[in-house]
């Protein structure tokens, strides 16, 4: 009898994981996803409970003790060892905190590019107990001073090849009271003073712990800017646990400690500081992202791990074709924003690779990865997740969410596109913008579910299907309406670059006088010595894209804006709109009985006096 019991329990014992695989072929995957997720819950209570704080610094000065000659960060023709780099960062600590007067709790904002002094830099700061605010090294001018004055940076440390950007500030007539410390040029400029005699002369010996023992999870890291789509960027804080948390990322993924990181993306961005440098693994650091000799440097390194957003893949996969591009080490790729196509096609290409998509944003409490490496998704959800989010329902019009009868947001059934929204709580905080309180609001929507609730408004528009497959709809103004009908400006886009002449397209909705929502115009470069065909354009449109979603106007630029994520840079092209008066460029006008004809003066008044109704 006993016996009879005891074999029937194993039997079904044995049944139930093939029960449970029937019901979810992902099952193995999603326990090992939770488990991870877990044990990493264990580890930050143990970090922030350590007295003072363990944070990702002292995991690097710990790798330092483990293996001190081993590769750090290499970088075109040098290397850097744990030990050199946390040397190099001790003597830089040592100038800034004598040359600075700077004392824990301070912001220093860096400007500088991607270069090992980056990484010296930040380490020395950390050291200090200091938050460095990383400014992108792009901006210029007017963003420049916004974006150091609104962290309250005490100094300002400006890497080579920046001064002169800085200095056009000047103009704006703003008297500075921060400290202006070169670190990598010699500089004359009054009021500039240079550190690199002093970086030399410092001592490399350790700083003590007691400069940083007030740090806590919660005490800001670093400042990350996120750009709006107008308006001024705006410092999203970073705290302790939040740098945690990104580096975890890197173990979901599937990062281990002997792989060699390719980082290229900019260090001023949560990519590749976050996920990327903070990891603490073996770097190979580019200034910049080159097609042209990505397979080569993934060969001369033995790069194992890559990171990519955005159009990267699609960049890679259009390189011409060589015998040797499946020979190379590299096994993952971590990122976010690669479409299906290139997916497949770049698996293709590049032999196999695991793909492995992130979703969240720099300032968000919530993301999603896409652990089981499914084409086309950014994440799967945990079916046990502790986070309250929702996809909710959004009017694109109106640009705001739809609410029911009692003021309510109404959550979209499974497989409707919805906006993302996560509940703010102590587990999964939002921490907001630096002194920006008004920004910080807006990212704040109110009476969600219940009267007093508080959710993250993600700006991302997404759907999750039966499976938890979580697919990446659009970004709130990545579309636009037209004619009742929504238009996502990737697709009008991926039409158009499939037109011969055409190398790279950026789609974005116009105002018309006169007409509800947004027509389609489309920014677009050509291909290196073609002209452009109209006539093959339109039949394309025309055949590929319902007449609400063809651009109706557009104009040609010797090269597409994109923003230092690739990101395509859509606002202020859109408020330029289709005035050839204001558009200096080349502008075609798509007249629905000839195709795309040169756009004239009379055809724009036309148009905005309402004799032409498109
Ligand atoms: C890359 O790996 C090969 C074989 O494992 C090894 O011989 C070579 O020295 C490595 N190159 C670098 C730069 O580490």
């Amino acid at each position: 009898m006993y016996a009879y019991i005891l074999y029937t329990l194993l039997a079904g014992l044995a049944i139930l994981p093939l029960l449970l695989y029937i019901r979810n072929p992902y099952v193995l995957q999603d326990l090992s996803y939770a488990v991870t997720a877990v044990q990493i819950g264990f580890r930050l209570a143990k970090y922030g409970r350590r007295k003072p704080l363990y944070s990702v610094l002292d995991s690097f000065l710990d790798k330092v003790a483990r293996h001190p000659h081993k590769p750090f960060i290499i970088f075109e023709k040098s290397s850097y060892t744990y030990r050199e780099a946390d040397q190099e960062s001790n003597r830089l600590a040592r100038a800034l905190s004598t040359h600075a007067k700077l004392k824990e709790g301070d912001t220093v904002a860096l400007f500088l590019g991607n270069e090992p002094l980056y990484v010296w830099s930040w380490l020395a700061l950390a050291k200090l107990g200091c938050t460095a605010a990383l400014l992108n090294c792009n901006i210029r001018s007017k963003s420049l001073l916004h974006c150091f004055s609104c962290c309250e940076a005490k100094a300002l440390v400006v890497g080579a090849g920046k001064l002169a950007k800085y200095l056009e500030c000047r103009n704006f007539g703003v008297k500075l009271t921060l400290f202006l410390l070169a670190i990598s040029e010699e500089c004359d400029t009054e009021g500039i003073e240079s550190l690199c005699d002093k970086i030399q002369q410092a001592s490399d010996q350790p700083l003590s712990p007691h400069l940083r023992a007030n740090t806590n999870l919660k005490s800001p890291a670093v400042y990350i800017y996120t750009s709006g789509t107008t308006g001024l960027p705006k410092a999203a804080v970073i705290n302790q646990e939040r740098v945690w948390m990104a580096t975890f990322l890197q173990s979901v993924a599937g990062v281990r400690s002997d792989d060699i990181l390719y980082l290229y993306l900019p260090l001023y961005h949560s990519a590749g500081f976050l996920m990327g440098l903070c990891g603490g693994i073996t770097i190979i650091l580019r200034r910049k992202f080159s097609a042209s000799n990505f397979w080569d440097d993934c060969r001369k390194h033995n790069v194992t791990v890559f990171q990519y957003i955005g159009e990267i893949m699609r960049y890679l996969c259009s390189t011409p074709k060589k015998d040797n591009e499946r020979d190379h080490k590299v096994r993952l790729g971590i990122g976010n924003g690669i479409r299906s196509d290139t997916w497949a096609e770049f698996l293709q290409r590049f032999g196999y690779i695991r793909i492995c998509e992130c979703y969240g944003a720099t300032e968000g409490n919530i993301g999603f990865v896409n652990y089981v490496g499914k084409v086309g998704a950014i994440g799967k959800e945990v079916r046990w997740s502790l986070i309250p989010y929702a996809l909710i329902r959004y009017d694109t019009e109106k640009e705001e969410a739809v609410r029911d009868s009692r003021g309510f947001c109404i959550q979209v059934p499974r497989g409707e596109t919805g906006l993302l929204v996560a509940k703010i709580g102590v587990r999964t905080p939002f921490a907001g913008y630096a002194k920006n309180n008004q920004q910080t609001e807006k990212k704040r929507l109110r009476d969600v579910f219940v009267k007093g609730d508080i959710y993250f408004n993600s700006g991302d528009l997404l759907k999750i299907d039966h499976e938890g497959f979580v697919y990446f709809q659009d970004r709130i103004g990545d579309t636009f309406r037209w004619k009742g009908e929504n238009v996502a400006t990737t697709e009008v886009a991926d039409h158009l670059i499939m037109v011969d002449c055409i190398e790279e397209a950026n789609v974005y909705g116009v105002k018309v006088p006169g007409h509800e929502g947004r027509t389609g115009m489309a920014a677009i470069k050509l291909k290196e010595g073609v002209d452009f065909d109209g006539q093959a354009t339109y039949q394309h449109v025309k055949n590929y894209l319902p007449s609400y979603a063809r651009p109706r106007f557009i104009r040609i630029q010797s090269s597409v804006e994109v923003t230092g994520t690739f990101k395509q840079m859509k606002g202020r092209l859109a408020e330029e709109g289709f005035d050839p008066a204001v558009i200096t460029e080349r502008l075609l006008y798509l007249d629905d009985a000839k195709g795309y004809i040169p756009m004239t003066q009379e055809i724009f008044s036309a148009i905005t006096e309402g004799r032409i109704r498109l």
